[in-house]
C-alpha cells in the first residue's frame, strides 16, 4: 500500500468547499453575547480614568477591566510580559483595555463608542532608529572574523531592510468561550496551537488546566498569525462569559485584526562580506536587528531562527552574526511563515548579488563557488546531512528555467529603446524544519492513534489543520505506514480533552516531526495486532480488519502512542548557537523573471521557477500547494505589501489599500521537487516564503542595474533606485 506520494484528496476538502465546514463565526449557543474590545488608541501613555458615556442601556452591557481578571493580568508566553488588559501602562495603540459583551452588536458597537479613556500620553518609540531597549540578543561566530575581512581582496557593505507584513488569512480571529454547569471552561476558535490556549487561558482565569477545554473549529488560514494571538482573545472571551455567565464570542472584523494583531518583524540588516578576488567568500560581519514591538512576543525565538539562518547554506571560513530584537511602541511583532529567516535570507541573497557586481563576475558562478558540499559544516557547527547535495539543488534549478538563456534573452531585450526592462534573478536559501535547537526535545510532543472495532483508525494530535494539509498528510502517513486504506484513517477533532499534545502547529514540524510520531505509533499498532490479534504479516487491508474486528473484541479500542525524543548524541548550546540546530534542512533555489517599467516603476513578474529538496513528498498537490501559495506571499512581501504606520498605528488596515498579490498579479510558477522516494520528508510550509522575495529583488536589480535594498520594493521605491545618484 503506497499512499505516501499519491495526489490523494483532502480530508476537508469536500466540507469546505460545499460549505459544509463550520468556522466559528458560524456556531452559535444559547444565550450568546458578542463580545468587543476597546483600545488604548494613543502609543503610549498612562490609563488615568474610564469614563461611561450616557446613552447605552449600561445596566445591559457587561463590562470587564482589568479589575475583572480573577487569576494573573498577563498573556503567558516565553516571558510573562504582556497584560491580557491594561491595568495603567499603555505600551502600543492597540492594547485591550476593556471589553463589552451584548446581545445585540448594534448596542455594542454603540457602547464601544460610549467608552472615553482619559489617558496622560508617555513618549513612545516610532522607529526602530529611535529604540534603545533590546528585548533579546544573540550572537553566532565561528572563525576569525577580523582576519578574515583583513585577508580579503575586496569588503562589500550593503543594508537592507523588510516592511512588516500582514498575514491576511481568509477568516480574522475569532474565539468563543463559554463556562459549564461545572465552573470549567470550553473555548472554541480559530487557532494553530491549542495547548498555548489553554495555560494561557487557565492563568487568566486562575483556573487549573484541566478545567479548560480547547476545541479549534474550522480554521481559515494562519501562516504563524494564529500562533500566540489566539491566546489573547481566547483570555479575553473567556472573561466576560466568565462574568456574564453566559457563551461570549468575539470575532474580529478585518480592519481590527489588520491593526491589532501580530505581522511579521520588520527587519534592518548590515552585511559587510570579505571576499578574494576569485570569488570565494572570507568573512561575513553582520548586525540583524528586528523590530519587536511593545512586548517579548516570540521574538527570541524569531531572532535565533533569523540569526542562525543568515549566513545562508554557504562556506564561509569566518563570520559574526549580531541579533538584536529592539522594543518599540508598535503592536507586538510575532510569529510569520519563515520565522526570521524570510529577512535574514533577502538580506543575504540580494547582498551576494552585490558582491557579485563587485567582484565583476556572474552572481550564479558566486553562489557555485561557495555553496555547501556534502560532508561540509554549517556555522553552527552542524553538518550537511548525508544525501543532500545543494549544487545539484542549484544545477537543477539553472535548468528547469532555463537561466542562462533567460537571462541572454533579457540582456538583449535591455539594449533595445523600450522603457520595459528584464530581468532574471535568482535566490539559493535553506529551512531548518522543526523547533530550534533542543526545542523538540523540551516540548516532547506526543501523538497517538484509536483503532475502532470498525477497523477505522483515528489519528490523536493537536496538529491544527489551516489549510496546508495536516489532516491529509497525516492520514496518508498513517495509511501507508499500518497498509489500511486512506479512507480508513481521519484525525479526530483538535479537542485538548481527546488529543495529547503534540505541540504548536508551526516551524514547518508538522509532517516531519508530528507524522513521525503517528509513523511510531502506526508501527507500535501493527506489532500489537500481530502479537496480539494474529495480523499475518504481511497483511491485506481485510487481515487488518478481521485483526481489528479481533482485538476490540477482546479488549476494546486499540490505543498506541509516541513520543518525541531527539536522536542519541544530539548536542545544541542556545547561548552560542551551536550544535544540531535543526533535525533537517529543506534546501530550495527560485529564479524569478521581472518586467519592470521605467515610466511607472511597476514590476510584473513574469515567470517564477521554486526548485526544492524537502525530502519525500507526502502529497504532490498539497506540497505544490504551499510552494503556490508561499511564493505568493513571498511576491507580496517583496513588491505589494506595504504596512504604513501612523501614530503607532496601521493606516491602512483595510484590504483595498493594504495590497497583497492577486492571480492576476501571479506569473505561472513552475514548482519542482527533487529529492528521490528514499529520503524521509522534511519541513516544506515556511520555506517558500524564504527566497522569493530576494529572486524577485535580485531580477529587479539586473534588469535596472539598480541596488535596491529595501522590500516592499514599491513603484515609488523602483523609480528612487533609477534615478542618477
Ligand atoms: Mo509559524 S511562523 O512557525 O506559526
Amino acid at each position: 500500500m503506497t499512499t505516501i506520494g499519491a495526489p490523494l484528496r483532502r480530508k476537508e476538502g469536500l466540507a469546505k468547499v460545499t460549505g459544509r465546514a463550520v468556522y466559528l463565526d458560524d456556531i452559535t449557543r444559547p444565550g450568546l453575547l458578542w463580545g468587543r474590545t476597546v483600545r488604548a488608541d494613543v502609543p503610549g501613555g498612562r490609563l488615568e480614568r474610564i469614563d461611561f458615556a450616557p446613552g447605552p442601556p449600561w445596566d445591559e452591557i457587561v463590562v470587564v477591566t482589568a479589575r475583572d481578571i480573577p487569576g494573573r493580568n498577563v498573556v503567558p508566553l516565553i516571558a510573562d510580559d504582556q497584560p491580557c488588559l491594561v491595568a495603567r501602562d499603555i505600551q502600543h495603540r492597540e492594547e485591550p483595555v476593556v471589553l463589552l459583551a451584548h446581545a445585540d452588536r448594534q448596542v455594542l458597537a454603540r457602547a464601544v463608542a460610549a467608552i472615553r479613556l482619559v489617558v496622560t500620553p508617555a513618549p513612545a518609540v516610532l522607529s526602530l532608529a529611535a529604540a534603545t531597549d533590546v528585548l533579546s540578543e544573540l550572537t553566532l561566530e565561528r572563525g576569525d572574523l577580523a582576519a578574515g575581512l583583513a585577508g580579503a581582496d575586496l569588503v562589500v557593505d550593503g543594508t537592507y531592510e523588510t516592511g512588516a507584513q500582514e498575514h491576511l488569512y481568509i477568516e480574522p480571529q475569532a474565539m468563543l468561550a463559554e463556562v459549564g454547569e461545572d465552573g470549567a471552561l470550553t473555548v472554541w476558535g480559530s487557532l494553530q496551537c491549542p495547548y498555548y490556549v489553554r495555560p494561557a487561558v487557565a492563568t487568566v482565569l486562575g483556573l487549573p488546566e484541566d478545567r479548560v477545554r480547547v476545541i479549534q473549529t474550522t480554521t481559515g488560514g494562519g501562516f504563524g498569525g494564529k500562533e500566540e494571538y489566539p491566546s489573547m482573545i481566547a483570555c479575553h472571551a473567556a472573561l466576560l462569559a466568565v462574568k456574564a455567565r453566559r457563551p461570549v464570542k468575539i470575532v474580529y472584523e478585518r480592519g481590527e485584526d489588520m491593526r491589532a494583531t501580530t505581522k511579521r518583524h520588520p527587519s534592518r540588516t548590515r552585511h559587510r562580506v570579505g571576499v578574494s578576488r576569485d570569488g570565494r567568500l572570507l568573512a561575513l560581519e553582520t548586525e540583524f536587528v528586528l523590530d519587536g514591538g511593545a512586548y517579548l512576543t516570540l521574538s527570541p525565538v524569531v531572532l535565533s531562527r533569523g540569526v542562525i539562518h543568515a549566513p545562508g547554506p554557504y562556506r564561509w571560513p569566518n563570520l559574526r552574526i549580531r541579533g538584536r530584537v529592539m522594543r518599540t511602541s508598535y503592536p507586538p511583532h510575532g510569529a510569520f511563515r519563515g520565522f526570521g529567516a524570510p529577512q535574514a535570507i533577502f538580506a543575504l541573497e540580494v547582498h551576494l548579488d552585490r558582491v557579485a557586481r563587485a567582484l565583476g563576475i556572474d552572481p550564479v558562478e558566486l553562489r557555485r563557488r561557495n555553496l555547501l558540499r556534502p560532508g561540509d559544516v554549517m556555522a553552527t557547527g552542524q553538518p550537511v546531512e548525508p544525501g543532500v547535495d545543494p549544487l545539484a539543488v542549484l544545477d537543477r534549478a539553472l535548468d528547469a528555467s532555463g537561466f542562462a538563456a533567460r537571462r541572454a534573452a533579457c540582456d538583449a531585450s535591455n539594449t533595445g529603446v523600450s522603457a520595459v526592462k528584464r530581468g532574471v534573478g535568482l535566490a539559493t536559501f535553506f529551512h531548518g524544519a522543526g523547533f530550534t535547537g533542543a526545542g523538540e526535545s523540551k516540548l516532547a510532543s506526543e501523538a497517538a492513534l484509536r483503532l475502532g472495532a470498525d477497523g477505522r483508525v483515528e489519528i490523536l494530535a493537536s496538529s491544527a489543520e489551516i489549510g496546508q494539509g495536516a489532516a491529509t498528510t497525516h492520514a496518508q502517513i498513517v495509511s501507508e505506514a499500518l497498509s489500511v486504506p486512506y479512507e480508513m484513517v481521519s484525525p479526530a477533532v483538535v479537542d485538548t480533552a481527546v488529543v495529547p499534545n503534540s505541540g504548536p502547529t508551526v516551524a514547518s514540524r508538522t509532517v516531519m516531526v508530528v507524522g513521525g510520531l503517528l509513523a511510531q505509533a502506526a508501527r507500535e499498532m501493527v506489532d500489537r495486532l500481530r502479537a496480539q490479534a494474529g495480523l499475518p504479516r504481511p497483511h491485506t487491508p481485510a487481515d487488518f480488519a478481521v485483526a481489528a474486528r479481533a482485538y476490540t473484541d477482546a479488549h476494546g479500542p486499540l490505543l498506541t502512542r509516541a513520543r518525541y525524543s531527539a536522536p542519541a548524541g544530539w548536542q545544541w548550546d542556545e547561548r552560542t548557537l551551536t550544535g544540531e540546530a535543526y533535525a533537517a534542512y529543506a534546501w530550495a533555489c527560485y529564479v524569478a523573471e521581472v518586467a519592470v517599467d521605467t515610466r511607472t516603476g511597476e514590476t510584473e513578474v513574469t515567470d517564477f521557477v521554486a526548485v526544492q529538496d524537502v525530502g519525500r513528498v507526502v502529497n504532490p498537490v498539497t506540497a505544490r500547494g504551499q510552494v503556490h501559495g508561499g511564493v505568493c506571499q513571498g511576491l507580496g512581501f517583496a513588491l505589494y505589501e506595504d504596512v504604513v504606520w501612523q501614530e503607532g498605528g496601521m493606516a491602512n488596515a483595510r484590504m483595498t489599500n493594504y495590497i497583497v498579490p492577486t492571480s492576476a498579479d501571479t506569473p505561472p510558477i513552475a514548482v519542482v521537487f527533487c529529492q528521490g522516494e528514499a529520503s524521509p520528508s522534511k519541513g516544506l510550509g515556511e520555506l517558500p516564503m524564504d527566497g522569493t522575495a530576494p529572486a524577485v529583488v535580485n531580477a529587479l536589480n539586473a534588469a535596472l542595474g539598480a541596488e535596491i535594498a529595501r522590500i516592499p520594493a514599491l513603484p515609488e521605491r523602483v523609480l528612487q533606485a533609477t534615478l542618477p545618484a
